[in-house]
């Protein structure tokens, strides 16, 4: 079935992306009238070929809102020691306001201790565990993208439908700390009962039986069954794969939701443009933080 003809409704993350643009370059004008340009630095190690395609992403999405983008491209052999002199030279640019180190990082280097060196008022993706953690006591500060993407998608969903988080049992499936575990903080503030699944689950489609919201972030191409789901769910696909034939799904299978549930989003076109719209928010929220009008930092 093509996705057209679905009688869910469709969350369009790419429409919600570009409202959330337009607000942004608001922000980012006031900002140009005080003397202040936001700035994010991205740094690639290496040449992954999905990675290229997503900095490029961020660099145009960064263009069209006014921030100033640097694109730090540094060989796969990089020695963590010198990747880590780099994150500390950005920290201490004071014309930039956010630092984001691409991921998957080669193998010799270690994730977690390049992620913790990013300064926490720089830490556009949220992975650092300050930031992880004003999130968990329930003051957020810099939030991971993908999943403050999520929040925002419900949000407008609310707005179009009256549709309300508030007492809702949401499932969601990962527990990453990119995606599923500020996923499930996030829904726990917006007063969701929050199951949180994973690989290792015991019968997924009873937990999803009974969920009014899900959030799929997997990683494993269509494995949520349209017959899995409620009729009333609201369904937010987080994955996103490449099929032999060249095409690409989520982490739901498409048609079979779409057939069933009340409201899903697409992939392409639903998390993936809301993931890239909330870093340049979360780079105009730190700039406004450490630079802006009144700020204190
Ligand atoms: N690689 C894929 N998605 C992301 C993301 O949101 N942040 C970073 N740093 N790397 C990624």
């Amino acid at each position: 079935m093509a996705a057209g003809s679905s009688p869910a409704r469709l969350i369009d993350g790419k429409a919600i992306a570009k409202a959330t643009r337009r607000r942004l370059k608001g922000r980012v004008n006031a900002l140009q009238e005080a003397g202040v340009r936001p700035g994010l630095a991205v740094i690639l190690v290496g040449e992954d070929p999905a990675s290229a395609i997503y900095v490029r992403n961020k660099e145009r999405a960064c263009k069209r809102v006014g921030i100033a983008s640097t694109l730090v491209r540094l060989p796969a052999e990089t020695s963590q020691a010198d990747l880590l002199a780099r994150i500390d030279a950005i920290n201490n640019d004071p014309e930039i306001d956010g630092l984001l180190v691409q991921l998957p990082l080669p193998d010799h280097l270690d994730d977690d201790a390049i992620t913790a060196r990013v300064a926490d008022d720089k830490d556009v993706d949220g992975f650092g565990v300050n930031n992880l953690g004003a999130l968990t006591a329930g003051r957020p500060t810099l939030v991971a993208c993908t999943p403050a993407g999520v929040m925002e998608m419900l949000h407008q969903h609310g707005e179009d439908t009256g549709w309300s988080p508030v007492g809702k049992n949401a499932v969601v499936i990962g527990r990453s700390i990119t995606v599923g575990k500020p996923m499930s903080l996030l829904l726990l503030s917006a007063h969701c009962t929050v199951t949180i699944c994973h690989s290792r689950t015991v019968d997924l489609a009873d937990h999803l039986s009974r969920a009014d919201l899900v959030v799929a972030a997997v990683g494993v191409p269509e494995l949520v069954r349209g017959e899995w789901l409620s009729p009333e769910a609201v369904v937010i696909d987080v994955g996103i794969h490449r099929r032999p034939d060249g095409s690409l799904c989520g982490d739901v299978h498409f048609d079979s939701a779409a057939e069933r549930v009340a409201a899903i989003s697409p992939v392409p076109g639903g998390v993936g443009p809301m993931t890239v719209a909330m870093l340049l928010a979360n780079t105009v929220a730190a700039c406004e933080r450490r630079r802006g009008p009144g700020a204190t930092a």
